[in-house]
């Protein structure tokens, strides 16, 4: 990609406003601003709302001392910067929607992103506007991946892939989860991740690696567990997301058993992405493999979500995402078996579906290993 794609993205978002008859979008910042513009301006107590509209430049209601931000875009805006005296603040957000006409009908917001304190903002200065979901719409947008953001997100695999190959040497008896998850974002760091790392990296030994989710302790690693490792790199905004399970020595029979399930799930996941096929298809594929093998109870969440410029996001890999996969998705393939007291097994991979099925940008071994 040459230059930047943002203005292209303002366009196709005003055709997917006309067809979810929506006057606008109202956004506040976060990836959906971020991606329409390039602009990042930290969610604070001073309100800064995008509005994007059919036939008009974007419109900003910002504090002036973030001004300086749109200074270097490479698109037209209209401004309506306020002051440090809040009791200003309410009249600037009430000139920005009448003087853009858009103080009438139905305007989206993102309901998981936009906080009561813009919202109110909103309500008091355009009081006949509809402010309905406008999350379908962006959703559309941000689905597909052009070729510039699936280069950062294999890089964003790479980077995450070459971080834990660096801190293996270190991974040895006494080594507690909280050092390994410390050396594992150093390393994140060290091998090009952008300061902000998708999430905090999951790192469980033994009977922790049963709770998918877990935060890392000050438990130390021994001769017999099972070691699962969940991590990511950022690459100009976008995200990996990887797990890999690996073992320290001999292990219970029946741990070695889920892991080979797990492996088989994942690859039947990872053969059954193609153009046309649902979501909701490509998780029974997956789901059958571990109910198939007696441990259905056991896989206790959804095979994958979304990834781009947020570590969950649209489509969703579960049963109740009838969305038909298209080349330039991508989402993450990740079946687990968890027993309770025990350890838990997953396997994840960041997956891109291409016209003739998927790609996957991690690659890293997938079975039980020693480490
Ligand atoms: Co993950
Ligand atoms: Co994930």
């Amino acid at each position: 990609m040459k230059k930047n794609p943002h203005l292209k993205r303002q366009q196709q978002l005003h055709r997917l406003l006309k067809r979810e008859k929506l006057n606008a979008l109202a956004l506040n910042p976060g990836p959906d601003l971020s991606y329409l513009t390039g602009l990042d301006f930290h969610l604070m107590e001073r309100p800064v709302l995008g509005l994007f509209s059919p036939k008009q430049d974007p419109v900003f209601v910002l504090p002036e001392l973030e001004m300086g931000k749109l200074a270097d875009l490479s698109f037209p805006t209209q401004t309506f910067p306020y002051s440090e005296d809040r009791s200003t603040w309410p009249q600037t957000f009430q000139d920005a929607f009448q003087q853009t006409g858009l103080q009438r009908g139905r305007v989206g917001v993102i309901p998981r992103r936009l906080r009561v304190l813009e919202l109110q903002f909103l309500e008091a200065a355009a009081s006949s506007v509809d402010f309905v979901d406008g999350q379908k719409a962006m959703s559309a947008l941000r689905i597909l991946k052009d070729q510039h953001e699936i280069k950062s997100m294999q890089k964003a695999a790479n980077i995450a892939q070459q971080a834990f190959q660096a801190i293996r040497p270190l991974i040895k008896p006494g080594i507690t989860e909280k050092e390994m998850a410390a050396a594992l974002v150093g390393s994140l760091y060290d091998a090009g991740s952008d300061p902000g790392l998708p999430f905090f990296p999951i790192v469980s030994f033994g009977s922790n690696s049963a709770n998918p989710h877990a935060a890392p302790t000050d438990r130390p690693l021994d001769e017999t567990q099972i070691v699962l490792i969940d991590w990511g790199a950022t690459v100009d905004g976008y995200y990996s997301d990887i797990t890999r399970t690996w073992r320290t020595g001999n292990m219970d029979k029946e741990l070695l058993e889920i892991a080979r399930v797990v492996q088989i799930a994942n690859q039947a996941g990872r053969e059954a992405v193609q153009p046309g096929i649902l979501c909701s298809e490509v998780d029974r594929c997956v789901r059958e493999v571990i109910e198939n093998s007696g441990y259905g109870e056991y896989f206790i969440h959804r095979t994958g979500h979304g990834l781009g410029r947020e570590a969950h996001e649209e489509p969703y890999i579960a049963s109740d995402d009838h969305t038909p996969l298209k080349a330039g998705m991508t989402f993450t393939i990740e079946p687990g078996i968890y027993l309770p007291g025990r350890g838990g097994v997953r396997i994840e991979d960041d997956i891109l579906v291409t016209e003739e099925g998927c790609r996957s940008f991690t690659d890293l071994p997938r079975e039980l290993r020693v480490l």
